[in-house]
């Protein structure tokens, strides 16, 4: 396993992560159309832009793409893990990657928004809950979650 920067022709490899994470994950308790809402969060553009003007982490094993995460400014992103390697340490390490990332760039803390399944993978890595964010219907998706260094 090696986390690395992204490169471009990375793109259909990290959508396949996202998809495969998001749909293993949240099927149940989202709905269809936040869903597609996230998918539409990593077209080929925004995944390029992502890539180019950020530092977007993937980790590889044995020439595969099995997880994801995205260092913006002082935000943490995109966190996904293929399903048939979560809990194995990956998205911790991902998460880590990012964090010391974000510190190096002289951000005095991490931000991100949580979905509902992650929320006690932050936690535990020690985020403390900011506020939560409903969608458009009032649906309460996400947490907004800090760290401070
Ligand atoms: C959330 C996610 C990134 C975690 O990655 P992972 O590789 O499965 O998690 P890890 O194996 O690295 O777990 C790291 C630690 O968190 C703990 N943990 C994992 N999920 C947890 C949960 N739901 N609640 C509490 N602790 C959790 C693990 O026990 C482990 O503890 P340890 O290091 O003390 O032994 C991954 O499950 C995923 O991709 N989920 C779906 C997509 C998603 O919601 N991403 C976040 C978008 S905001």
């Amino acid at each position: 396993m090696i986390i690395r920067k992204a490169r471009i022709d990375d793109i259909d490899s990290i959508q396949k992560v996202i998809r495969e994470s998001i749909l293993a994950t949240h099927k149940d308790l989202y709905p269809e159309d936040d869903i597609q809402e996230t998918f539409n969060n990593y077209t080929n553009e925004k995944l390029t832009k992502y890539i180019t003007n950020d530092d977007y982490f993937v980790v590889e094993d044995d020439g595969e793409i099995v997880g994801c995460v995205l260092a913006k400014e002082d935000k943490m992103r995109s966190l996904y893990v293929l399903p048939s390697q979560m809990g194995k340490g990956l998205g911790r390490e991902l998460a880590e990657v990012a964090e010391k990332c974000i510190k190096d760039n002289g951000y005095k803390r991490i931000w991100l928004w949580s979905s509902l399944v992650a929320h006690g993978f932050y936690k535990h890595l020690g985020y403390k809950d900011l506020k939560e964010i409903p969608n458009e219907d009032g649906i309460v998706l996400h947490i907004e979650m800090e760290k401070v260094f």
